[in-house]
């Protein structure tokens, strides 16, 4: 994503962001911080294109294991009945393969709650309600 993009997805994402509670909108810099630790994601992920992992347009929300056309999911994934948001995600990303024992993510995992925390104030903004990604099919 370039960078006004970024820009533009973040002032959507405070804006979406506005019914929570006073502090809890990411600002601008913690979004950049988030988009370049998505770096980390980028050889298997991307926003709109399914590729080692699935896309992640449209993420929050979803139900692990469910986004159309991806066929590498793990049954374990699948069965996990987790639904992406704030909470789950950081649980995840802390670590994966503990969180989902057997899925097919080789990903070790961050360790430092900041940089999840930006990593997924930037994923919300990148991927949600507004922020102009696509998920076809
Ligand atoms: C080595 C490749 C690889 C890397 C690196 C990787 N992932 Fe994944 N990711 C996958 C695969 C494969 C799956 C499907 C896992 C399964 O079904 O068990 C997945 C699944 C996921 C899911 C569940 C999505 C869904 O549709 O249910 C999320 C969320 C996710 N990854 C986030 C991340 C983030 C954020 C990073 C970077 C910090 C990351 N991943 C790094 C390969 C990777």
């Amino acid at each position: 994503m370039s960078a006004g993009r970024a820009l533009a997805a973040a002032a959507i994402a405070t804006g979406c962001l506005a019914s929570l509670p006073a502090g809890a909108a990411p600002d601008a810099a913690a979004l950049r911080a988030g988009e370049q630790a998505y770096q980390r994601c980028a050889g298997c992920h991307s926003i709109e294109i399914n590729r080692a992992g699935p896309r992640h347009c449209g993420l929050f929300g979803r139900r692990a294991g469910t986004e159309p056309g991806f066929e590498g999911y793990s049954d374990a994934m699948k069965r996990s009945s987790i639904v992406w948001n704030e909470r789950t995600l950081d649980r995840f990303l802390a670590n994966p393969a503990a969180t989902v024992p057997g899925t097919a993510m080789g990903y070790a995992g961050i360790a430092d709650a900041r940089e999840r925390s930006e990593l997924i104030a930037y994923l919300r903004a990148a991927t949600g309600q507004g922020s102009g990604c696509r998920a076809g099919p």
